[in-house]
């Protein structure tokens, strides 16, 4: 098979990169990349000089470019991660957002109407559904949950999955969409709470909690969403959705304080800074359709899988301080330099 992985050069497709091409090598991987702030080619080190990996750099939007690709590379499946995905940079800047995450994948879509495909996979976020009340434990988010959007990301990723079944029922392009929780594990931009955290306390920095820290997010190790999507893109019904989550609910306060105890470092890091607009107060994922019908099951836990993912921070230091000290530092300074 030929499979093109869409923005394979950011946190979940490169993870997803690197598990495709370690276990299936009769299998060819072509990664197509923007290479935009968050992807990085230094990522794809351990696979870059395999026989079954190809980088190509180009923008999903582009659509004279994604036509020439899928001309001469024909392939059988494209998996699309490629996307504006930070929730915060959404709210300062909304419009990239709908340019990638929209007419990205309807670009993607039209390449896959022109040319045939066995399988479009739309790599979605439990995002769309909103977010459930703090006070109500027993609910949680199926693939029957209406879409009820909350930032400008989400709604582009809402946008984007209601194009990609519009695809298949009017042009029978055949598709699946995965839904999963929040991500973390190796290689995640240190933008997002896990790797921010991590970093800052490894510097013995301030740690800027929204609000007053209580929010809930349903954590999933990157090797299990990997895990999960290759079974949707194998075994899942065309024209299908999955939620991906493995009931690992934790307040952003539980994350933060289970990161400085794993380090060594004082709680007296925690900084209250002002709340994100229009924050969700919490997910969490039902995942018995993909458990049931295709047999998922993770393979971490959240406490197995933070030490996991702290250890690679320290074991990987000269790869996220790179970004550190880079451009990224005046994205700092911008979001967070009137609230530390
Ligand atoms: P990321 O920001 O780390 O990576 C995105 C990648 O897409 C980068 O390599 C970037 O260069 C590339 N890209 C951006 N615009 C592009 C364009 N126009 N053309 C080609 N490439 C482009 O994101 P991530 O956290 O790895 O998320 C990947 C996907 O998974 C996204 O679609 C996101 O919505 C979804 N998702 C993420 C999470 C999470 O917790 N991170 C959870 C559920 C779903
Ligand atoms: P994030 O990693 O941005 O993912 P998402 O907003 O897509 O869930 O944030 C996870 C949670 O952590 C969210 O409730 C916002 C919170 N948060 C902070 O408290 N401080 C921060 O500096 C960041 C980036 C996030």
């Amino acid at each position: 098979m030929k499979i093109i992985v869409t923005g394979g050069a950011g946190f979940i497709g490169g993870n997803f990169v690197h598990y495709m091409v370690e276990k299936y090598p009769e299998d060819m991987i072509i990664n197509l990349d923007a290479l935009t702030y968050a992807g990085n080619l230094e990522t794809l080190k351990p696979v870059e000089n395999k026989p079954n990996y190809k980088f190509v750099k180009g923008d999903i939007a582009d659509r004279d470019f994604i036509f020439r690709l899928f001309a001469s590379e024909k392939p059988d499946v494209v998996v699309n991660f490629a996307a504006e995905s930070h929730v915060d940079r959404s709210i300062e800047c909304p419009d990239v957002f709908v340019r990638t995450n929209v007419l990205g994948t309807t670009t993607l879509l039209d390449a896959c109407r022109e040319y045939g495909i066995k399988r479009y996979h739309q790599v979605s976020t439990d995002e769309v559904y909103g977010d459930l009340p703090l006070d109500r434990p027993d609910l949680f988010f199926t693939e029957e949950t209406p879409l009820h959007t909350s930032s400008p990301y989400s709604s582009s990723k809402a946008s984007a999955d209601l194009f990609v079944m519009a695809y298949h029922r009017t042009f029978k392009v055949p598709v699946s969409i995965s839904r999963c929780s929040n991500n973390y594990g190796p290689y995640q931009f240190p933008e997002k709470l896990i790797p921010l955290m991590i970093s800052r306390a490894l510097s013995d920095g301030e740690l800027p909690v929204y609000g007053n820290g209580a929010n809930v997010r349903d954590w999933l190790h990157v090797y299990d969403h990997c895990q999960a999507i290759d079974l949707i893109i194998r075994k899942g019904a065309d024209g299908c959705v999955y939620n991906i989550g493995g009931h690992n609910e934790r307040t952003n306060l539980e994350v933060v304080k289970t990161i400085l105890h794993t380090l060594d470092k004082p709680e007296s890091l925690i900084k209250y800074v002002k709340d994100r607009p229009g924050h969700d107060m919490r997910y969490a994922i039902d995942p018995k359709k993909l458990e049931t019908e295709l047999g998922w099951e993770p393979v971490y836990n959240f406490e197995t899988g933070i030490v996991q993912t702290i250890q690679w921070y320290l074991e990987n230091r000269e790869w996220w301080e790179h970004i550190v000290s880079g451009e990224y530092s005046q994205y700092f300074e911008k979001m967070y330099g009137d609230r530390l």
